[in-house]
């Protein structure tokens, strides 16, 4: 498939981007193709201007380098401007309702990418603003990094479909987003987590749910080399994400073989690529060996946060243009 050249099937219709879940197969394609296309324009040094005059507010609750810098910069590239709020400065820090705070921003900016805890924060913002609200993570999801992620698989790999992705560790918002995304464009997917650490299982039984509809499969397993066996693609994140910073000694226990080393090379394919979403924690959920080796794409999957960040402003405050 040239995804740079995508024909969309129909008008892309969403509003905001909450979870994948929510997006078509053909709206992350049209979402991925003009990742690609802005990618190509910015190297060119050709202008974009579709978010000329607009906003982006964006609210984090929780540190952040690659999403505050790809966003704010990606606004910056199209045209607009973008506003950091930290929760402890406004006054949603406060206690003030999400409901006024939707509304407020609601008459000032044109759209709003919220990193934050609760899932439930996101659905009221959209519930009572008007404006599109992007998920900029949640402890549930992190759909952003996920489209970054697709758009490297398919730049090194120059497919989608059909290839198999393993990721090894914490069943987390990075596990949820990963088997939602691969599962809506046919990719097979393999999830190694201890016991008591696995993907939330109504997420697990939408992902396999989903796979089957698109020919593909979702797998949860418990022992690494099985979820590398012949994958195409080793993915892992933290084993303690933000948030969870009380449980780190706890987690280092049970996470301790739960690690993408030379042994999970030596059973994947001998292409494969390895991911990380970043930030790392070199000796822990990788080895140096492997993430500062031949195998590892990983800031060329930190870049291509800017250009699918983009691709997503661009639809959904953009209204699709460039
Ligand atoms: N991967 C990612 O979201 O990175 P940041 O936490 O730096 O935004
Ligand atoms: N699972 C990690 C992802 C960071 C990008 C976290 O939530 O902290």
């Amino acid at each position: 498939m040239d995804l740079m050249n995508y024909q969309a099937k129909a008008p892309f219709t969403q509003k905001h981007l909450l979870t994948l879940q929510d997006w078509s197969e053909d709206e992350i394609y049209q979402c991925l193709s003009h990742a690609l296309k802005l990618k190509a324009m910015q190297k060119s040094g050709q202008k974009q201007s579709c978010l000329s005059g607009k906003t982006l507010a964006m609210i984090f609750a929780k540190s952040s380098t690659r999403t505050r810098v790809s966003f704010e910069v990606g606004a910056s590239q199209l045209g607009g401007s973008a506003l950091f709020l930290s929760t402890s400065d406004i006054q949603l820090g406060r206690g003030e309702p999400i409901s006024d705070t939707a509304q407020v921003l609601s008459r000032m900016v044109d759209g709003i990418m919220i990193r934050t805890f609760k899932q439930s924060d996101l659905e009221a913002l959209a519930k009572y603003g008007s404006i599109p609200i992007i998920n900029g993570l949640t402890d549930e999801f992190h759909p952003c990094q996920v489209l970054a992620d697709l758009m490297t698989i398919y730049e090194k790999k120059g497919t989608l479909k059909g290839l198999k992705l393993a990721f090894v560790g914490d069943g987390n918002n990075m596990a949820h987003s990963l088997m939602i995304g691969c599962s809506k464009l046919g990719l097979d997917v393999s999830i190694a987590s201890p016991d008591g650490y696995k993907p939330n299982p109504v997420y697990t039984a939408w992902a396999v749910a989903n796979a089957e509809k698109h020919g593909s499969k979702v797998t949860i397993c418990t022992d690494p080399l099985e979820a590398c066996k012949d994958a195409d693609v080793l993915y892992t994140d933290v084993w303690a994400s933000m948030g969870q910073e009380g449980e780190a000694e706890v987690r280092k226990q049970a996470f301790s073989s739960y690690q993408i080393n030379a042994d999970c090379l030596a059973v994947a394919k001998k292409d494969c690529i390895f991911l990380h979403c970043l930030p790392a924690h070199r000796g822990e959920e990788v080895t140096s060996e492997v993430i500062d080796g031949a195998h590892s794409v990983i800031f060329d999957e930190a870049e291509n946060r800017l250009h699918a960040q983009k691709g997503v402003m661009a639809l959904l405050m953009g209204n699709g243009g460039f």
